[in-house]
């Protein structure tokens, strides 16, 4: 069952967090779908612009509406993730999703303000929810870098005149992650005193984690051990630190990096291991598996399952 982003944060905060996950072809929607069926799980599917065009808008939203009927037992929202004016004008003609990102963070504070207004203000007539991000984040997302020199912590003296000025109804937040394979180069994790500061000046509002993949060790070990090549300084969020963000106000965590990862392992070690096999559902039908049971270990991790 579809239903609104902002209800799934009002029964999750300080609670359990609900993992938010990217995806852009038929196979993560399976495992996603039937582990959040196994778990009884609340979950948000979101999709990137990059996503949409690289598997058509139509085609992925189509996929998840299949997905709701094969799996008729979750309760989930649709988000668009990382989304300028142009893409969220188009998500809100078209409908579909049940909330927006407003991907303004770059800019200086007023503009960003300027821009996150004008979107709310849209989308909130077709009680479209919107998510919004103030201090800005290292790392690869999708096609854009951002080198660790241009990236800042969430200023938490900015936090309420921006929830303020803009109406957003949610806020992504910088607080150490970043987005990728390799977050903590500098080995310094989640600054969970900032988040604290955040929290103490918006209680009550739901908060965002971008780039909460955990990218496990073993995994990236397995994909080197099949002739991978990713660096061995690759680091994701830790399990505690996750343990310690939600009851902070961390309702929404961020997830893509961990399935690249995983598609990476399963897909290299089919190769290496039945290079007499050519057939795709063959790895597909191992990766929708290990995507399952990965998305399962979320819903523990984070809290949330049993409370779909
Ligand atoms: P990861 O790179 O940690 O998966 O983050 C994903 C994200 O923040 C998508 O918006
Ligand atoms: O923001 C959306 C991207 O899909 C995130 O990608 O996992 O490379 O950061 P990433
Ligand atoms: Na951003
Ligand atoms: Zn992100």
């Amino acid at each position: 069952m579809l239903i609104t982003t902002k209800e799934l944060f009002q029964k999750c905060y300080a609670r359990y967090a609900i993992p938010a996950v990217n995806v852009f072809f038929m196979e993560e929607i399976h495992g996603l779908f039937a582990a959040a069926q196994q778990a009884n799980a609340p979950f948000i599917v979101q999709t990137t612009p990059f996503a949409r065009d690289y598997a058509n808008a139509d085609m992925l939203l189509s996929m998840i509406a299949s997905a709701a009927r094969i799996y008729p037992d979750t309760v989930y929202a649709i988000h668009m993730d990382h989304g300028y004016e142009e893409h969220i004008l188009d998500a809100i003609e078209k409908g579909g999703y049940t909330s927006v990102m407003i991907d303004a963070s770059h800019d200086a504070f007023d503009k960003n303000v300027e821009r996150t207004k004008l979107v709310v203000e849209k989308a909130h007539e077709k009680n479209i929810s919107v998510e919004a991000e103030l201090g800005v984040l290292a790392g690869v997302e999708d096609d854009l870098t951002v080198d660790p020199a241009h990236s800042f912590y969430t200023n938490p003296q900015e936090v309420e005149d921006f929830v303020k000025a803009t109406d957003c109804d949610s806020l992504a937040i910088a607080v150490g992650t970043s987005h990728g394979a390799y977050k903590f180069s500098g080995g310094q994790g989640l600054q969970l005193h900032i988040l604290e500061e955040i929290q103490a000046r918006l209680p009550g509002f739901p908060l965002v984690l971008h780039g909460g993949s955990n990218v496990s060790p073993e995994v990236v070990e397995r994909i080197n051990a099949a002739g991978g090549k990713i660096k061995t300084d690759a680091k994701g969020v830790q399990e505690d630190e996750i343990r310690k963000a939600i009851p902070l106000g961390i309702c929404k965590i961020n997830i893509a990096t961990d399935m690249r990862l995983l598609w990476t392992m399963v897909n290299r070690e089919f190769f290496r291991d039945k290079p007499q096999e050519f057939a795709p559902t063959t790895p597909g039908k191992t990766f929708m598996d290990e995507y399952k049971k990965f998305i399962l270990k979320k819903f523990d991790l984070f809290g949330c399952a049993g409370m779909a």
